[in-house]
């Protein structure tokens, strides 16, 4: 996946707000990444093109060899259901669905006849631990057991990139652990995770530091842990 000079203006009332002001950014297969920057700097907007949940102002998006920078809005709700998993800080899981409906919910907004939604599902919530909570209403779970359950939703379609926005802002330091050894296990199978973060430590378990400051990276790096892969 691949931007260039990817450019966003949010218009508010008279005042254009540019969050981001010309991204060159690719993201590759089994990247590990971090995006850090200040509050405001762009890195909520940013995910949000890349998965396909907004579009940009200006610039290009490829992805799988395609340009997706201008595509319809249908297509980008194919993209969503059949391509990327997201999570987010504060779960997003729906009260009344059991964790089982909840990770099935995906296959929900896909137009294509999914065999076997419940078999893949129950795998989902497996591969995370949470197998034995699938009956479970999410308010009958801790934070750190609901996150790993949106984890799950967001495996649930086997997607080229997993995107997560402040994944652990809401966690206590156990079960911080606990998800980011979810996602380096992830990783090793051959996931993308790529993944906001405010917190240094957090990060330090990535492989690579994307930087962003008032909508421009600054700074693409390798993390030590993702120097000694490189090796
Ligand atoms: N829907 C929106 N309408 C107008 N301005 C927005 C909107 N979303 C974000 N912004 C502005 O765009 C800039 C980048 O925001 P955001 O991407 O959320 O930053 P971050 O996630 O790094 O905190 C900020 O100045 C923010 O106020
Ligand atoms: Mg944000």
């Amino acid at each position: 996946m691949q931007t260039r000079t990817l450019r966003k203006i949010y218009r508010l009332g008279n005042e254009d707000v540019h969050a981001l002001k010309g991204v060159d950014l690719t993201i590759c297969e089994n990247d590990y990444a971090v995006i850090l920057g200040a509050s405001g700097s762009g890195k909520s907007t940013l995910m949000h093109i890349l998965g396909f949940m907004d579009t940009p102002t200006d610039g290009e998006i490829i992805f799988d060899g395609a340009d997706v920078s201008r595509i319809s809005a249908n297509k980008r709700a194919w993209y969503r259901s059949n391509r990327i998993g997201f999570v987010f800080q504060t779960f997003n899981l729906l009260p009344r669905l059991s964790v089982l409906k909840n990770v099935m919910l995906p296959f929900s907004y896909s137009r294509e006849k999914i065999r076997n939604q419940e078999e893949m599902a129950r795998e989902a919530l497996d591969r995370v631990g949470m197998l034995h909570r699938q009956n479970h209403i999410p308010n009958q779970l801790s934070g750190g057991e609901r996150q790993r359950v949106a984890i799950a939703r967001a495996l649930v379609n086997r997607p080229r990139v997993i995107f997560a926005d402040e994944p652990t802002g809401a966690l206590d330091v156990k079960n911080v652990k606990k998800v980011l050894a979810l996602f380096d296990d992830l990783v090793a199978q051959g996931q993308t995770i790529v993944m906001v973060t405010h917190d240094l430590d957090v990060a330090k378990s990535a492989h690579r530091v994307i930087r962003m400051s008032d909508g421009m990276i600054i700074e693409d790096s390798l993390t030590e842990k993702g120097k000694a892969l490189a090796k």
